[in-house]
């Protein structure tokens, strides 16, 4: 494991039965209570992509709170993907299937320029299904998705399975 790994490993709380009874939520709270660590891995994911991507995009809700740090370190600005209903103006929707019903994601309409290189960030890789919904986006929209960062991946789901053909990377995988 690399040292930003072990970071996060360290400040992530396993909550039993949350939100559901069999689910094991990974909670973040504790690295993002930790500046130091914090900040170790927004420099860590920055680092890799100086000057490779154009704009950073990040998934409603966590998404943005690791992506928007990310591209002010790259110096690029930020594209927010939403959930449904919430942006204003002409918006892209891609829906997507959950364990029970499906779930709809959007983005503004003008949000890329055309052909940029397009960091994706979320906080957690489960089933896949939100990202490659937010890949549909990107790509909808015009630009192209150069690499996706997450920072934990539930591997036991097999989410990148989703994702083929995409540069994935997570900082920890339990
Ligand atoms: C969680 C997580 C990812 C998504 C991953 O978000 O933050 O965005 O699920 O799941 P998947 O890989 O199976 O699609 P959630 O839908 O709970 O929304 P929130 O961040 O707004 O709480």
């Amino acid at each position: 494991m690399s040292q930003t790994s072990d970071l996060v490993a360290a400040r992530v709380r396993d909550v039993p039965d949350f939100p559901k009874p069999g689910i094991v939520f990974k909670d973040i709270a504790p690295l993002l209570a930790d500046g130091a660590a914090f900040r170790s891995l927004v420099d860590d994911i920055a680092q890799r992509y100086t000057g490779q991507v154009d704009v950073v995009a990040g998934i409603e809700a966590r998404g943005f709170i690791f992506g928007a740090p990310v591209a002010l370190a790259l110096g690029v600005g930020f594209v927010p993907i939403r959930k449904a209903g919430k942006l204003p103006g002409d918006t892209i929707a891609s829906t997507y299937s959950l364990e029970y019903g499906s779930a709809e994601v959007e983005v503004q309409s003008d949000a890329f320029a055309s052909g940029a290189r397009v960091l994706l960030i979320d906080d957690v890789l489960a089933t896949g299904g939100t990202a490659a919904a937010a890949c549909d986006l990107i790509e909808r929209g015009g630009a192209k998705v150069s690499a996706i960062e997450f920072v934990i991946e539930l591997g036991f789901l097999d989410g990148r399975d989703r994702l083929p053909q995409r540069p994935v990377n997570a900082i920890l995988t339990v």
